[in-house]
């Protein structure tokens, strides 16, 4: 069973997809800790109902990133994490936590990478007038959704569609793959492993 921490700052409805996940028993995972930097985002209530371990703290609380994120290992490791799921963390994950773990986390953007890095992708293909979209799972280097991809969805935009709409649809696809690619990995690794 791997155990794992997920990162997020926002709604967490891609955290509520993996504990749902864990709970029907379709993912051989133990979530056991929540990290988020925003002491307002609803996922610290989807934690608290799910009765996950939460640390919420801001790098304004320390003197540098490289202080906060040293915290952050120490709060992975005092657990026992091996693997680390970016869900909607609003922040680019530093040396200190990369060094830690290698080739050991995910993040899902809702593009087609390499298309629309960065923040709002969702705004970024709108505005480019794409006709197809998606979502990307991919693990994490020291770039900006830069590194190898995992897995992706397409998703169509339709001329008429509002932004909620587009994020709706890519937001299904996500619940749905993020769970089901975080299982490969997780027996591929396994079966790797095996004698
Ligand atoms: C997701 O769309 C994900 O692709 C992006 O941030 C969003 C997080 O949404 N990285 P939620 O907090 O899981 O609802």
């Amino acid at each position: 069973m791997k155990k794992i921490a997920v990162f997020a700052s926002g709604s967490g409805s891609n955290f509520q997809a993996i504990v749902d996940a864990v709970n029907a028993g379709t993912l051989d995972a133990e979530i056991r800790l929540l990290v988020c930097d925003q002491p307002s985002a609803a996922v610290l209530q989807r934690a608290q109902q799910a009765r996950i371990d939460r640390f919420c703290k801001s790098p304004k609380d320390f003197v540098d990133k490289t202080a906060f994120e040293k915290e952050i290992v120490q709060q992975l490791k005092s657990r026992d994490i091996e693997f680390i799921v970016l869900a909607g963390y609003m922040r680019l994950i530093g040396i200190a936590i990369l060094k830690e773990y290698p080739e050991s986390i995910v993040n899902i953007h809702p593009s087609l990478l390499p298309a629309f890095p960065g923040k709002d992708a969702i705004g970024q293909a709108m505005n480019a007038g794409v006709q197809v979209s998606g979502m990307t799972i991919h693990y994490v280097d020291a770039g900006m959704d830069t590194g190898p991809i995992i897995a992706q969805t397409e998703i169509q935009i339709h001329a008429n569609d509002s932004r909620d709409d587009v994020q709706k649809r890519i937001q299904q696809a996500e619940h749905i793959c993020y769970p089901k690619v975080l299982q490969e990995l997780f027996t591929k690794e396994t079966t790797n492993t095996a004698p």
